[in-house]
């Protein structure tokens, strides 16, 4: 909980010379922000802040980033205790409701997920309108969106059991969704979901089981997926993220507003880094490579960028990358795999931590950059990789936008903006403009 602090900020005018005391208020963790929602009204002046470098947006409590020491923490509890120690419905409902369930709340919970996983069949007949070569996160967009259209009965954002009821919908079809996509893409039957599995197996059951023979589902692989979406079930007020919040303050149904953070999670910089980590390693193939790309990376005139490096927020190691890393050194060996991928992507690691470049930039392997590495174990294909991340993190965005419509305070976002365009003109007749 924030609370007001007695400090206060002193901002100087210096061409009138009126000086004007903002408010500090502290939170449990981390710095604390500067109150400049009457700063307009008291000095006729904005704020600037493209991309949100020093803005925070809202006041939450699900989610802490010291982005310095690489600490991530969900509700209090460590990435790493949690990746350990608890399976993702255990992270889904401290997420969801402020903290790990009772063994009773547990069983609940994980009914209510397991209950809404199947999708009204109409929208099967959305699929066959896309192409079969379409990008699966296209697809995402186009039928989680769509999503509104059939639940009409969990849309009224103002009632809290409507609230709950559209949460468990979109946790649960989420991977529905996702293994339909993938299906429609191979050409094979869908899989209906299966009641008796978790939800991790069932993910795998819906996206791997062919109906001409019996799935057996792996334990490893199992155990790994679940770590995979624990790893990426929220990260505070990422792109995505503050895009689901952005759409929700104008009061748009829970569907809509979680196709609006599938939309921007897709862009490379943000979770369409995982695809681009991998094609980027077998672009580079071998060891002797890597410095050429890396003088590319480093060279100002050259788009590229080391793909899975770098981070807003970590000026240090990503504590999601590190449990990644060691989680797809145990899967190959479980599996008995032997990637040259993994070998190519820490030998990268090793050279770029020792580059001046990295080091005085403070750029570090994020989460993506070795969970390509382990979702292409675990048999899934690259365009696949940025809708496990979706999977996983609409449990994110799902508790981000409850918290926010039950915040008293809450106001549509409305930033403003530094207007550069031409000020006022005459309007030019057609035959008038040369
Ligand atoms: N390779 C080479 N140079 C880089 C990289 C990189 N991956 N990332 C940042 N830089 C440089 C950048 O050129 C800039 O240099 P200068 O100060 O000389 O202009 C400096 O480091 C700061 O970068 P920035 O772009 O101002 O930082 P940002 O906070 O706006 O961007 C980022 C963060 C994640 C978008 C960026 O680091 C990046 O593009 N990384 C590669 C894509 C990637 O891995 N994204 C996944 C992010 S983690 C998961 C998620 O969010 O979904």
């Amino acid at each position: 909980m924030s609370k007001k602090n007695t400090e206060t900020f002193t901002l100087i005018d210096n061409s009138s010379g009126k000086s004007f005391e903002l408010p500090v208020i502290k939170g449990s963790l981390g710095p604390s922000v500067i109150d400049v929602r009457k700063l307009y009204a008291q000095t006729g002046y904005f704020t600037y802040d493209p991309g949100f470098n020093s803005t925070g947006s809202c006041e939450s409590n699900l989610t802490y980033i010291d982005g310095d020491i690489g600490r991530l923490l969900h509700r209090g509890y460590s990435i790493e205790d949690l990746a350990e120690k608890s399976d993702f419905m255990d992270v889904a409902h401290l997420l969801l409701n402020g903290d790990l369930p009772t063994p009773k709340q547990k069983k609940s919970f994980v009914h209510d997920v397991t209950y809404h996983t199947m999708l009204n069949e109409q929208l099967a007949n959305f699929y066959r309108g896309f192409r079969r070569d379409a990008h699966p996160m296209a697809i995402m967009c186009g039928v989680v969106g769509g999503l509104s259209a059939f639940y009409h009965d969990s849309t009224d954002i103002y009632d809290a059991h409507q609230r709950m009821v559209a949460s468990f919908r979109l946790i649960a079809k989420m991977p529905t969704i996702a293994a339909m996509a993938y299906k429609y893409s191979i050409g094979q039957p869908f899989n209906y979901p299966r009641n008796d599995l978790s939800y991790a197996e069932n993910f795998l059951y819906m996206m791997f089981a062919v109906p001409a023979e019996e799935y057996i589902i792996s334990s490893v692989m199992t155990q790994a997926i679940d770590r995979i979406l624990i790893l990426h079930a929220d990260h505070e007020q990422n792109a995505s993220t503050s895009t689901v919040r952005l759409a929700g303050s104008s009061g748009a149904n829970p569907f809509a507003c979680i196709a609006a953070g599938v939309a921007a999670l897709w862009g490379p910089a943000h979770g369409g880094a995982n695809e681009a980590v991998l094609k980027m390693l077998e672009e580079i193939g071998q060891k002797e490579n890597i410095p050429k790309f890396i003088k590319y990376a480093k060279d100002k005139n050259d788009p590229f960028r080391l793909m899975g490096f770098g981070h807003r927020v970590y000026k240090n190691y990503d504590p999601r990358a590190k449990v990644m890393q060691k989680t797809c050194h145990e899967v190959l060996k479980e599996l008995n795999l032997n990637d040259p991928l993994l070998e190519l992507a820490m030998e990268m690691e090793k050279i770029a931590l020792s580059d001046p470049y990295f080091v005085e930039k403070k750029l570090f392997p994020n989460i993506d950059f070795y969970s390509g590495i382990l979702l292409k174990a675990l048999g899934f294909p690259t365009s696949m990789f940025t809708v496990l991340f979706a999977v996983a993190r609409t449990v994110g965005w799902v508790a981000q936008w409850k918290e926010m419509i039950e915040d008293p305070g809450q106001r549509i976002g409305r930033p403003r903006q530094l207007y550069t365009g031409h000020p006022e003109r005459d309007y030019i007749p057609l035959e008038k403009r040369r």
